[in-house]
C-alpha cells in the first residue's frame, strides 16, 4: 500500500512543479506514495468564500477559520480508512528534522495543513490536535513551501524510492554527523587537487579518511550536533 500524502492548501497549484518532478514524482510512479491536494476554500460557507478572518482582540492580519480547517480534515480523512498523521506547517512548530522525515515514512498516511496569514485560530490545533511543525526559524508566507520540504525528506526515504547506490549510509544527519567533501573529475582544477587517498582505491583508508572529514566538518560547523555524536560515541 502506497504511503498516501494529503494536502490541504489555499493553492494547489504551488505542488505540481515540485510533486511532478525527480524524486517525488518517480515514487509515485513506482506506486511508493500518492499525492492528494484538497482545495481549502472549497469548504468555505459564506458567499464570499472566506477562509479567514480579522483576530478578536484587535491587531493585524487575518487568521484561518476553524469551520473551514475541521471540515475539510473530516471530509478528507473519510476519503481512506487508513487514519492520518496530521501535520500543520507554522514557525510555532517543533523544529523539523531528519529523525522526524524518518519516523513520517514510516507512517501509512500523512496529512498536511498549509495556511497562509497570521496564522490558524488556536481552536484549530486544540481540537485536531496535529503535530505542528516548524522547517526553521523564519518567516514564510505560507506553509506550502515548508509542506513540500516535508514531503521530499519523506518521500526519499520510502524503500525504493532512490538508487541503492544513494542509499542512506553516508548521507549528512546519518549518524548525526554531516557529510564528508566529495570530488569527482577531473582530478585537477585550476590548480585545485583532488585528494591523494580517494585515488588510491584502498577502501579502507578512504573510509576512515571519509569519517575523519565528517567529524571535522561537524566540529566546526555544527558544535550542537557534534556535542550529541560526542556523547554517543565517546569523543572529546
Ligand atoms: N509557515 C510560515 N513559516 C513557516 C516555517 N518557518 N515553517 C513552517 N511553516 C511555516
Amino acid at each position: 500500500m502506497p504511503l498516501r500524502i494529503d494536502i490541504l492548501t489555499l493553492f494547489p497549484e504551488m505542488f505540481a512543479p515540485v510533486l511532478g518532478t525527480s524524486i517525488p514524482k518517480r515514487a509515485a510512479e513506482k506506486g511508493l506514495v500518492s499525492y492528494h491536494l484538497t482545495q481549502l476554500r472549497d469548504f468555505a460557507t459564506d458567499a464570499h468564500q472566506s477562509v479567514d478572518d480579522k483576530p478578536f482582540g484587535g491587531g493585524p492580519g487575518m487568521v484561518m477559520m476553524c469551520p473551514v480547517v475541521f471540515d475539510a480534515v473530516e471530509r478528507v480523512e473519510a476519503q481512506d480508512a487508513r487514519p492520518a498523521t496530521r501535520i500543520l506547517l507554522t514557525p510555532q512548530g517543533r523544529p523539523f528534522t531528519q529523525d522526524l522525515a524518518e519516523d513520517f515514512a514510516r507512517r501509512e498516511r500523512l496529512l498536511l495543513i498549509a495556511g497562509h496569514y497570521e496564522g490558524f485560530d488556536q481552536r484549530i490545533t486544540d481540537g485536531l490536535r496535529p503535530v505542528e511543525l516548524s522547517i526553521g526559524d523564519y518567516v514564510l508566507s505560507g506553509g506550502e513551501l515548508a509542506a513540500m520540504v516535508v514531503i521530499d525528506a519523506v518521500v526519499r526515504l520510502l524503500p525504493g524510492a532512490i538508487g541503492a547506490e544513494a542509499g542512506a549510509a553516508d548521507e549528512t544527519f546519518s549518524e548525526g554527523l554531516l557529510e564528508h567533501p566529495q570530488y569527482t573529475r577531473p582530478r585537477e582544477y585550476r590548480g585545485m587537487q583532488v585528494p591523494e587517498i580517494l585515488l588510491g582505491g584502498n577502501h579502507r583508508a578512504i573510509a576512515d579518511w571519509r569519517l575523519e572529514q565528517r567529524k571535522i566538518r561537524t566540529r566546526q560547523r555544527r558544535p550542537d550536533l557534534w556535542r550529541r555524536y560526542a556523547e554517543r560515541h565517546g569523543e572529546v
